[in-house]
């Protein structure tokens, strides 16, 4: 809740863009406790943050706990930073009860997860599972064409720790779906990630007066934007294999009420838990947008900005979520995540699970997303003893 006062907004949201001045002022609160909890701190060159507890032996590769503090423009208070305060929560709870693991912990904030203002989503673990290289990525621009690199260096959240092997990653994060609230359940032990593909999308017609340009000789990207909407809302309802369709951003130009739009730029993204599921969504969006093309006359550019398939998370690694669940006696169920997270990338260079708690509705990527406290201490404790089932070991 306090960290929630930094970037909050009225209706109890937070907005804290990544690489903001309010993102900066996020990140030094959590760097400021993660001291005070005898943590070292570093920061790499995406800006991911790493707040280290030492373990007895010097040589064990860390277990990492982590998640983001980057929120949506109009998020909500746990999405991300649920998991950087669980984290936290276990050194803090280790610390009082003086217990010393063997391998380090890492409590790891990883940059621009949202994706919202810059492209790629999960920005700053793909960089440091080096799915994405770093240099490509620091070119990216936002729409007002700031790099990331300026963004970073505005900030002074351009570090130079280096990556570093990770002997297993825990993240604990709200479901952001209904199913645990509807089944009355505490606990979600995740199996893993639906795929998703992002796309950008140009469409360019010709700016015209509304008056007197006929309609049958109008080139109006807008009305080919509408139309390309709906397609992909009706891929995202009809495609099997938890299919999901959506156009979330629109910039039109000129954008004056009595112009024929000339030039619409929009987003799509697919979502979908079978990767030739999800190809087969990308090949039917795209010939629907060749033939709006044709039949409004305007040029579709269509470029991929996100692509990763469905993830799979560790057997083993998820064994500890679940034995931690059962110690503990919490109601649980597998579940599989609809949203993107950082152990998605992180699952490709060591062991890595999640654990979910419900949220209000499910609601989220919204300012009234909320959880209920014994949720949040519930997940907490799971991932307390899982960490300490691998870093005693
Ligand atoms: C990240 O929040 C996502 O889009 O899944
Ligand atoms: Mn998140
Ligand atoms: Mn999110």
């Amino acid at each position: 809740m306090d960290l929630a006062r930094i970037g909050a907004t009225p209706k109890g949201g937070v907005r804290r863009i990544t690489l903001t001045d309010v993102d900066r002022e996020g990140r030094e609160l959590f760097c400021r406790w993660a001291k005070e909890a005898g943590c070292s701190v570093s920061v790499d060159a995406i800006g991911n943050i790493f707040a280290r507890r030492e373990g007895s032996d010097a040589s064990a590769a860390p277990v990492a706990i982590g998640s983001h503090l980057d929120s949506q423009p109009s998020g909500g208070k746990f999405d991300g930073a649920y998991g950087v305060m669980a984290g936290l929560e276990v050194v803090r709870t280790l610390n009082d009860a003086g217990i010393h693991t063997r391998a380090p912990l890492e409590v790891v904030s990883w940059t621009n997860e949202e994706g919202s203002r810059f492209v790629p989503t999960m920005m700053g673990s793909g960089v440091f599972a080096g799915v994405h290289p770093l240099q490509e990525v620091l070119g990216n621009r936002d729409v007002n064409g700031v790099t990331v690199e300026e963004a970073l260096k505005s900030i002074g959240a351009d570090g130079e720790a280096k990556p570093h092997k990770i002997a297993a990653y825990f993240e604990a994060h709200i479901e952001q779906e209904p199913v645990l609230e509807e089944r009355k359940k505490t606990i979600g032990v995740v199996q893993g990630a639906l795929g998703q593909r992002w796309f950008d999308v140009s469409l360019t017609g010709m700016d015209s007066h509304a008056g007197p340009t006929p309609m049958d000789t109008r080139r109006d990207a807008m009305v080919a934007a509408a139309r390309l909407v709906l397609e992909v809302n009706r891929i995202g309802t009809t495609f099997p294999d938890y299919a999901r369709g959506t156009v979330g951003f629109m910039q039109v130009q000129p954008n004056s009420r009595n112009v024929v739009p000339g030039l619409v730029k929009m987003t799509v993204d697919l979502r979908n838990a079978k990767d030739t599921t999800l190809t087969r969504m990308a090949d039917e969006m795209k010939s629907k947008a060749a033939a709006i093309a044709r039949e409004c006359r305007v040029a579709i550019e269509i470029t991929e900005v996100v692509y990763f398939p469905p993830s799979e998370f560790d057997p083993k690694l998820v064994g500890s979520v679940r034995d931690a669940v059962q110690g503990l006696g919490y109601s649980s169920m597998d579940i599989v995540s609809g949203a993107a997270h950082d152990a998605v990338y992180l699952a490709r260079v060591a062991p890595a699970a999640m654990v979910f708690i419900p949220c209000e509705g499910g609601i989220s990527h919204n300012e009234i997303e909320s959880a209920r406290r014994e949720d949040v201490e519930a997940g907490c404790n799971v991932l307390l003893n899982a960490v300490l089932a691998r870093a005693v070991e």
